[in-house]
């Protein structure tokens, strides 16, 4: 909330500034006399603007009625005076002001006027009313409700102006990768088909030399193509723009499709692909083409991460969900890591450093996609010796994604 002070006593200014501050309000502009407050209300557009009754050069009922006709958009002023003695409710509604206080050093009165100005949205009043209830006024009795709500109030004004700022800069960020992603794939998608175009030998010989740099080419085409893909992904999840498409699924078929898009890839690297599964028919309802998603990471991590040894994908039937591990034998993840692959970005840092890297994107990714379907996901590692990645699908009937 911006925050005009008209005031000219300095010693008035620093208390009402403090007191401000330490209530989290820091947008705060000065002004210590009426031509320099009505000037400074047109060029910082405040939300409020704390006004003293008396100022050396305009009356401060004038200097109100000038800023409300001055500026259009509504702002809230709030009439202060030194003493209680001095309280004018009438004359302050007659100039437009909001709301009448006596300046207090703890700012007790400042706060309830404050607060009646902008009544949280629980309380059900319109801001528009609060104009209504000045001190002194019969309707609105004595000062409003009790300190402690007051400075409640005033906190979660200031924190839900915050919460929105965070949430705009956050969305920002999100439409940002995800057009930045999509424009980066049409480019790729020609350079591929151009280099395969070459290799094919369509425009001519192609030495055993060109062939091998051309299919270099492609392979970091493809790797960047997977980026690329896994970016966009993640900005999809994040603007929430994801919506489950439900429908029963086998989870061993799902396995099986998975097992069999990486078996020659595992087997060029010398890995066994195992699939193991107690019963032929394991039924969740879910989202196929995303929990597809999820065992291609896994098991593309677990490639990525493996030298020797061999890959599992093992299924687990439990009373009320499904669990589904993909286990390696490869470098692992040291301990003090583990909770910490699941966070956007996170890369295990230089021990994989001769590893073909990713965009660290993968496994939040899949912490999100299992997340909307109520299950859970986590990794045990044992370092140099393997990883496990295990997660979990609440069955049809138990509390999972359709109880939403
Ligand atoms: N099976 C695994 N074995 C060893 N380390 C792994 C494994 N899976 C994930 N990691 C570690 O977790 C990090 C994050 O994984 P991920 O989010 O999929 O990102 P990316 O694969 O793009 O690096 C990886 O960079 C790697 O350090
Ligand atoms: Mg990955």
């Amino acid at each position: 909330m911006k925050i005009l002070v008209i005031e000219d006593n300095e010693q008035d200014q620093k208390i009402i500034q403090r007191f401000l501050r330490s209530r989290g309000v820091d947008d705060i502009t000065l002004a210590s006399s009426g031509q320099e407050g009505i000037r400074k209300a047109c060029d910082a557009r405040p939300d409020l603007v704390l006004l003293d009754t008396v100022l050396p050069d305009m009356d401060g009922f004038e200097i109100c009625r000038r800023i409300k006709a001055e500026m259009a958009s509504g702002v809230r002023v709030i009439m202060m005076t030194g003493h209680v003695a001095a309280v004018e409710p009438e004359k302050a509604r007659d100039a437009g002001a909001d709301e009448y206080c006596v300046k207090t050093a703890d700012g007790r009165s400042l706060l309830e006027a404050v607060s009646r100005v902008f009544p949280s949205p629980a309380d059900g009043a319109d801001v528009s009313t609060a104009a209504g209830s000045m001190p002194g006024d019969a309707s609105s009795g004595d000062w409003g409700p009790g300190k402690a709500r007051d400075a409640i109030k005033m906190l979660s004004m200031e924190l839900e102006r915050k919460n929105k700022e965070l949430k705009a800069l956050d969305q920002l960020k999100s439409n940002f990768i995800a057009n930045v992603s999509h424009e980066l794939r049409t480019p790729l998608t020609i350079i591929k088909g151009a280099v395969s175009q070459v290799i094919s030998g369509i425009y001519g010989l192609v030495t055993e030399e060109q062939r091998k740099k051309l299919l270099m080419a492609l392979r970091n085409a493809e790797r960047l193509n997977l980026m690329i893909d896994d970016l966009l992904d993640f900005a999809k999840l994040e603007a929430k723009q994801v919506h489950l498409d439900l429908t029963e699924v086998n989870m061993v078929e799902l396995a099986r499709e998975a097992h069999s898009s990486f078996y020659s890839l595992a087997v060029e690297k010398g890995l066994d692909l195992n699939l193991e599964y107690p019963a032929p028919l394991m039924r969740v309802y879910a989202d196929r083409n995303l929990l597809i998603q999820v065992l291609t990471n896994l098991i593309g991590n677990s490639l990525k991460f493996t030298e020797k040894g061999d890959i599992k994908i093992v299924l687990k039937e439990e009373p009320y969900f499904i669990e589904c591990r993909v286990a390696d034998t490869g470098c692992g993840i040291p301990e003090d890591e583990l909770s910490r692959v699941f966070d956007r970005f996170h890369q295990v840092g230089a021990r994989v450093g001769d590893h073909p890297k990713g965009t660290g994107l993968g496994l939040s990714i899949c912490k999100e996609i299992i997340g909307l379907h109520k299950g859970s996901i986590w990794a045990e590692s044992a370092f140099q010796k393997g990883t496990a990645v295990i997660f979990t699908i609440p069955k049809k009937g138990h509390p999972g994604p359709e109880a939403q």
